[in-house]
């Protein structure tokens, strides 16, 4: 039978978070964390998954029974993603499934994103259909939607188009931003937040002073289009300092913590250009752009908090196939 792997990389929010999920654009990255599924086809009338990462062995559905009864968490994301390409794509036939992933799905590096999106392009693959990636975005964000029910959908056009992206939900705009070398450090604070929990906490505190968060967006959009600007000049210096500039109003919207807050003011310290919060706060992760003579002190200065460096590249290919059978 006809088989196929494919892989997908993590992505990482560099500005632009929160905002992004009310219209705002963001700027994202793809890092060399990869997620890979084997995709093939079989004879039954079934879906089977195995992802051992997330502790899922065995794992078997009628195919006409897709996202009905209990879904365990691990499965949720791939099962939902193929009963809306078998949906669209009028597809019927037997599927089975095998993640293997690179990455922790504790850290925020999109794994289940990836998943969805492996799942999707593999199968494309199986069945022949020629998907464009705008294609595979609307199914597998689709399946973000209706498991999630928020979520601005960047980590899945990130993890699909690859690079850097210029993003405006739901796919509205996907725009790649062509720059050479983009060397983002990372800290790590031990622990995250449920991202939808965050994004509800922002909705109540926005409900509350209109004023406050709302003129927090239109800046935020402000800072990403001044951002994509300087990324396209290859002007890191500016880039940092509207990192820095962000994470005020990310700060104003409550979502920065003290763990957070250590890692982002030992960067700065240390001769970063510009540190924040990446990703939707509270925990989870920073980000700091350094001149390559400052990398070494600003990681150490990571190191010297709560929060542990990183080591991961940034602005990697999108989901491709690895090999075909
Ligand atoms: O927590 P992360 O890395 O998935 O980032 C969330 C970014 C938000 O803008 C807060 C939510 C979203 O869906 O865009």
């Amino acid at each position: 039978m006809k088989s196929v792997t494919v892989s997908s990389p993590g992505k990482l929010m560099l500005m632009g978070e929160h905002a992004v999920v009310y219209g705002k654009p963001c700027l994202s990255t793809t890092i060399d964390q990869r997620l890979y599924a084997t995709v093939e086809a079989t004879d039954s009338n079934f879906l089977e998954i195995d992802a051992p990462e997330v502790k899922l062995e065995g794992y078997k559905k009628e195919i006409k029974e897709l996202t009905k009864g209990k879904i365990p968490k691990g499965a949720e994301y791939i099962e939902y993603s193929i009963k809306n390409l078998y949906e669209k794509y009028n597809l019927s036939s037997g599927l089975k499934i095998q993640t293997k992933s690179d990455f922790s799905s504790e850290v925020g590096f999109g794994s289940s994103s990836a998943s969805s999106v492996c799942a999707v392009y593999g199968a494309s693959k199986i069945f022949d259909l020629d998907l464009s990636n705008k294609d595979v975005f609307d199914v597998a964000y689709k399946a973000v939607i209706d498991i999630k029910g928020v979520g601005s959908g960047y980590d899945i056009a990130s993890t699909i188009y690859g690079g850097v992206i210029y993003y405006v939900t739901p796919g509205k705009v996907i725009r790649n931003i062509q720059i050479p070398e983009l060397d983002i450090i990372v800290g790590y604070a031990g622990y995250k937040t449920v991202t939808a929990d965050v994004v509800n906490m922002v909705k109540a505190l926005e409900e509350k002073y209109k004023f406050a968060v709302s003129n927090a967006y239109d800046q935020m959009e402000k800072i990403v289009e001044e951002g994509t600007k300087a990324l396209e000049n290859s002007d890191l210096e500016t880039f940092g300092e509207l990192m820095n500039i962000n994470q005020g109003y990310l700060d104003a919207i409550l979502v920065n913590d003290r763990v957070l807050s250590d890692m982002i003011y030992a960067a700065r310290e240390a001769g970063a250009y510009g540190a924040k919060i990446s990703g939707s706060g509270l925990g989870d992760c920073m980000i700091a752009l350094a001149p390559k003579d400052k990398k070494k002190a600003v990681i150490d200065a990571i190191n010297s908090t709560k929060g542990k460096y990183i080591e991961l590249k940034t602005n990697v290919e999108g989901v491709r196939v690895e090999t075909k059978k």
